[in-house]
């Protein structure tokens, strides 16, 4: 009998390794012969640790569960799946998980993440199968046909930019996976690396042979210890089995991965500070053009793509780019991997094909807040993200749909917050994180956010807040339209949404009232 308990930093963080710890030295008490695999999280985070059986009617779960409720789990009969106070049926029949369409994280917390064998049995490596057998030409046009686009947050699509790659001029090129997860409220990639390993090893595999690229690197996060060490042995079991090294699955392709680790500065998730960063430098924006496509790691051509981008390659490359293309809508096809954070009663891993409306996962599938008070505000994409309110709660998830709120989708995290969130301290939380993160190459940024935080107190001290209102939309269009990247560029978003659609607590006598 199989025992999943998962080792997921999530589910570490509340408990997991205590209860296997304590599951193991129970059966070894009882003299019951089963075997604690360390899964990868479900993704279901208010359930974990969430534990499951394998048995003859199949899996059977149970969660939360905690290190004291072993003896009573055995006792009810866990081994055979018998009934719990915290039994919770079948894991794939409960709401938040039947209602998902994985294709990128088919695999996350249901195999053993470093059993290459486990992979295999569910359809792992078929993807690479196929490409190995193709032209870089063809596999770059199947991305291309699939709609795939960038699923760090700009959305650029993953087939446009491989092909880029792919013509450039340069004996070297390499594949950097951004891993750098700095968002908040975000997981996706570190639950990805931490439950199913290869299948992002797979993908940057197929996106080498796409681009003829050689060498390839992760750039991981040190917040991220468990996934750097998943990372670390994936890629070592990968090696072994022959699908990195001189020969990918006995093909003249040579392809290997190092995994590199940040050193905790949110402006290296930008795609040019992280590569100053992978070549040894402090982590500074890069201006662009030159493109890294053309001109990345080392100056040579190199594909930058988030960790998501690549997971999704493999079945993309397995079922083929219609059956990608044919989810979603719009320009925005495929599937998203939706992370539910913040103020919410179920928050987790939510993979969807886009066109889902905001509303539907902050009321439905997130179940509303959990302190059980009215929704005020939900930030989307970060904390470069905009706030929507109720009244948008109708859009859909999709880039341009997004876009035409004035937010953005980003790397697909959604923040809820109740009626007790304070706006305007929302928005100086958002000129502070710019000025503590920035990289200083640029004036907007380095020295605007700072501007920004003194605005937004002037305000809330009730100094002229009318004229500071407007030095503050002053500002936000000087950084929006002036700012070399993403960190400068977008910190308005926040900002400005919080004043447009909250103004009532940049008002003096509403913020004296709520003092009061
Ligand atoms: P961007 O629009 O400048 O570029 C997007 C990507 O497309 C880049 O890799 C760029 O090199 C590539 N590209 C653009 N034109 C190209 C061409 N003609 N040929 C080939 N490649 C081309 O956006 P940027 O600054 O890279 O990313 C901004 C996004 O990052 C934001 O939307 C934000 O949501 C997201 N973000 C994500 C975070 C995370 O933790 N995942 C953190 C902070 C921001
Ligand atoms: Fe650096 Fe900020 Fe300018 Fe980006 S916007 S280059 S983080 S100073």
């Amino acid at each position: 009998v199989k025992i999943y308990i998962p080792g997921d930093s999530g589910a570490v963080a509340l408990g997991a390794d205590r209860l296997a710890m304590r599951m193991a030295e129970a059966l070894k008490a009882r003299d019951l012969d089963a075997e604690i695999v360390r899964n990868g999280s479900r993704g279901l985070y208010w359930l974990e640790p969430m534990v499951e059986v394998e048995t003859d009617k199949g899996r059977v779960a149970y969660g939360p569960v905690k290190a004291s409720d072993v003896d009573s789990l055995i006792e009810a009969g866990l081994l055979e799946g018998g009934d719990h106070p915290l039994s919770l049926g079948a894991p794939e029949e409960l709401p938040f998980l039947k209602r998902q369409t994985r294709l990128t994280f088919a695999r996350c917390g249901i195999t053993d993440p470093l059993s290459l064998k486990d992979y295999r049995d569910h359809g792992g490596l078929t993807g690479l199968t196929t490409a190995v057998a193709m032209a870089p030409e063809a596999i770059v046009a199947q991305v291309t046909e699939s709609g795939l686009r960038g699923r760090g947050g700009a959305g650029f699509p993953t087939g446009i930019k491989w092909k880029t790659v792919l013509e450039a001029e340069g004996e070297q090129k390499y594949i950097v996976c951004n891993a750098d997860e700095g968002d908040s409220g975000t997981f996706a990639d570190r639950m990805i690396m931490e439950g199913d390993p290869f299948v992002l090893i797979e993908g940057m595999v197929i996106a080498s042979i796409a681009t003829r690229a050689t060498k390839g690197y992760v750039y991981l996060r040190s917040e991220y210890p468990h996934a750097i060490s998943m990372m670390n042995r994936a890629v070592e079991i990968a090696r072994e089995a022959g699908i990195l090294g001189k020969a990918v699955l006995g093909s003249n392709h040579a392809f290997d991965i190092e995994i590199r680790v940040g050193a905790g500065a949110y402006v290296c998730g930008e795609e040019t500070a992280l590569l100053e960063s992978l070549e040894g430098r402090r982590g500074v924006v890069r201006a662009k053009p030159p493109l890294p496509a053309h001109k990345g790691f080392l100056g040579r051509p190199t594909v930058v793509n988030n960790v998501i981008s690549l997971a999704s390659v493999p079945v993309i490359m397995d079922k083929g780019a219609d059956f990608y293309r044919d989810f979603g809508m719009g320009r925005s096809r495929g599937t998203i991997p939706v992370q539910i954070a913040g103020n919410v009663k179920h928050g987790g891993l939510f993979e969807a094909a886009f066109g889902m409306t905001l509303g539907e996962l902050v009321d439905d599938i997130a179940g509303g807040t959990a302190t059980g008070r009215p929704v005020k505000a939900v930030q989307v994409g970060g904390p470069l993200g905009a706030y929507f309110p109720r009244e948008l709660f109708d859009t859909p998830f999709d880039y341009e749909a997004f876009a035409g709120k004035d937010g953005l989708i980003g790397h697909a995290g959604i923040v809820v917050f109740d009626d007790t969130a304070d706006m305007l301290k929302q928005a100086r939380f958002a000129f502070e994180f710019c000025a503590v993160e920035s990289c200083g190459k640029c004036t907007p940024c380095r020295i605007g956010s700072t501007r920004g935080v003194e605005v937004a107190d002037k305000i809330r001290a009730g100094i002229e807040p009318e004229s500071q209102i407007t030095l503050m939309t002053d500002l936000c269009n000087t950084m929006k339209f002036g700012s070399l990247c993403a960190l400068g560029g977008f910190t308005p978003y926040p900002v400005m949404s919080a004043l447009t659609h909250f103004p009532d607590d940049f008002r003096p006598a509403q913020i004296s009232q709520a003092a009061e």
